[in-house]
């Protein structure tokens, strides 16, 4: 007698895009939870997946490219971690005051299995990313 294993993602996770689909430095988008969030794959190896707009001045991200595993906003240059979504510059270059006002984008868990990208939900700002297997990051709500 078999034993049928499930390797379904968790609850909450949607499968948005074929694994050969999500690759670097570019961004691809896909639909998750209704809402547009953008894929791409870190040096590792590891796919995340994030928001489509810079909080910078409220534009999109999809022409952006990923730059030392930062996301790189293709209009002034803001880089966020596409782990947490904590902004990283200008953050770091400003007084720690003014640094404290930059926001960051959101992430989501992300999972890939069997040749798809999953994505779940929005993880919680500066939350570690999912030791089962996810990858992605955090921050602000969607625009
Ligand atoms: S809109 Fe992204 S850096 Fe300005």
């Amino acid at each position: 007698m078999s034993r049928v294993v499930s390797t379904d993602p968790p609850d909450g996770f949607q499968r948005v895009a074929r694994s050969d689909e999500v690759a670097r430095p570019g961004f691809v988008r896909r639909e998750a939870h209704g809402r547009p969030v953008l894929l791409v794959r870190l040096s590792d190896g590891s796919p995340v997946a994030f928001g489509h707009i810079c909080p910078h001045q409220g534009l999109e991200l999809d022409e952006g490219v990923l730059w030392e595993d930062e996301v790189d906003c293709p209009h002034h240059h803001y880089t966020y971690d596409p782990r947490t979504g904590e902004n990283l510059y200008p953050k770091r270059v400003f007084p720690a005051r003014r640094a404290a006002g930059v926001r960051g984008i959101p992430v989501f868990e992300t999972r890939e299995e069997d040749g798809w990208v999953w994505v779940g939900p929005v993880r919680p700002p500066g939350a570690a990313p999912d030791p089962g297997g996810g990858e992605g990051s955090g921050g602000d709500d969607l625009r």
